[in-house]
């Protein structure tokens, strides 16, 4: 069966959300209120870079199986379902989440439902949302409406966000009544059908889920990132260690990739959230853990900086440094609490002359960050450089010709912030490279803090 199903936010979440509701058969009506959006989606364009979804989009807006709006109550008049996908960031004023935006829109849909329906949040909510939302729908239903929350998590990746939707790794249903299971259950049919696990919870759980699986994400690279301090000062190499840790199942390789650290839209703000959260409800150990796991977070974007400023023999005043990538993560243009640009900046703000060069997130970062100065090639960003930074994996720059961009450079020093480059091929083509957990800190300063410890504790 298919059903009427109502998007509302249409940003990475929705918007790709939408599309796939679309792909799976359903009649889909997307909402936002930002008008611009609004336009390109109606155009079948996508506002943001993600891998598939432009074909997706143009398939079923050409069909007419996929509408978008910016009015609410044609949601609310049209769809059985609402999904609502809108934002929550971080608070101006804190760690918390903004729930400003998912608020209003359960008020306007609240206000305008005159039909029996399921409200559906997939947004990132701190635990205990979805009830107050429960309650607060009741109280606005016209007599005679009903008009249920239910909780139904997301964990897409940006860049992988189409595949992740069709073939998701698992389901959440957080519900509160057979009824609400039975209507998801059909909604999501072809995909269950497929053989993705179906968890049905209560509302807490489903939302806790969220958070906790990205805090655990979030986890790993600062583990991995504290790891690889501990490497650079003990001449151990992280990528090798990793590969022992992940072949391990009940560790796991993935999310072991020590670098410049993790940014993006969900993670850092996630992890606060989550401790705002845990911090109203007296879990302190949870709040401990968290506040580590930003901090070195912060740390290993830190390191990178100070990499970069002994590099350049102590004092980056003048000092011509090309970047290679703005983006949070490679096959994405979002430039959110970006590591890259985090480093970028903090170089740029202590004097030297930064250029930029992302594959696809320049635009954004120069929205964000005008400061710095942004060119259209790696080749521009090297040219000239007393130091160029490799922030961001895409795989382009992994293919970059040593030997070539040796001609370009004023002096041949790397760093790599994201263990993305063949360091062999590198130092044999003259560079002298420093990649992060292998060697980032200066090789003679590694050796005297061993042999320093080893005695040490040898002495014991
Ligand atoms: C993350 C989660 O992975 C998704 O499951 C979740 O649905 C999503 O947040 C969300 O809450 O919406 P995303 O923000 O797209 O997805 O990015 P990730 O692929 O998780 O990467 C996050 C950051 O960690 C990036 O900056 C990446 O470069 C960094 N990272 C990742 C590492 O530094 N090392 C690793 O080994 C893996």
């Amino acid at each position: 069966m298919t059903s009427a199903i109502s998007v509302i936010g249409t940003g990475y979440l929705g918007a790709t959300h939408a599309a796939c509701m679309a792909e799976l058969g359903h009649t889909v009506i997307g909402v936002d209120s930002n008008v611009h959006k609004i336009n390109l989606l109606r155009d079948g364009l996508a506002p943001f870079s993600e891998p598939g979804l432009a074909d997706l989009l143009r398939t079923h807006v050409a069909s007419g199986r996929l509408r978008f709006t910016t009015d609410i109550r044609e949601a609310a008049e049209q769809a059985d379902m609402h999904f609502v996908c809108v934002g929550t960031p971080q608070a101006a004023s804190g760690a918390a989440a903004d729930l400003t935006a998912v608020n209003a829109v359960v008020d306007g849909l609240a206000a305008s439902i005159r039909r029996d329906c399921l409200i559906v949040g997939k947004s990132t909510v701190p635990v205990g949302t979805a009830a107050r939302l429960r309650d607060r729908v009741a109280a606005q239903v016209p007599s005679g409406v009903s008009a249920n929350v239910a909780w139904n998590p997301e964990f897409l990746r940006e860049g992988h966000g189409v595949e992740d939707t069709l073939s998701p790794t698992r389901l959440v249903l957080g519900v509160t009544s057979a009824g609400d299971e039975r209507l998801l259950r059909d909604v999501y049919r072809a995909v269950i059908a497929a053989g993705t696990p179906v968890h049905v919870t209560d509302l807490e759980t489903a939302e806790l889920a969220k958070t906790a699986a990205n805090a655990f994400l979030a986890m790993k690279v600062s583990f991995i990132n504290a790891t690889a301090d501990l490497s650079d000062r003990s001449g151990a190499d992280v990528v090798a260690l990793a590969d022992v840790l992940g072949d391990d199942p009940r560790i796991g390789r993935a999310f072991l990739n020590a670098g410049v650290g993790f940014g993006g839209g969900c993670l850092p703000k996630d992890i606060r959230a989550l401790a705002a959260t845990a911090e109203a409800l007296g879990a302190t150990d949870a709040v401990r853990l968290l506040a580590e796991v930003d901090n070195a977070n912060i740390a290993a974007r830190e390191r990178v900086v100070d990499a970069a400023v002994e590099l350049c023999d102590g004092d980056v005043t003048g000092q011509r440094i090309g970047v290679l990538g703005a983006a949070f993560k490679p096959r994405s243009d979002d430039v959110r609490d970006s590591p890259a640009l985090y480093v970028a900046h903090e170089l740029h703000s202590r004097g030297a002359k930064v250029r930029v060069y992302d594959p696809e997130a320049n635009v954004n970062a120069r929205a964000v960050r005008p400061e710095l100065r942004y060119v259209a090639s790696p080749d521009t960003a090297a040219r000239g450089a007393d130091l160029l930074m490799l922030l961001t994996d895409w795989p382009e720059f992994a293919r970059l010709d040593p030997a070539a961009v040796a001609g370009l450079v004023k002096h041949r020093r790397i760093i790599d912030g994201r263990n993305a480059l063949d360091a062999d091929r590198w130092t044999a083509a003259g560079w002298q490279l420093r990649a992060v957990g292998r060697g980032l800190r200066r090789a003679d300063a590694a050796r005297a803090a061993i042999a320093e410890v080893g005695s040490a504790l040898g002495r014991r």
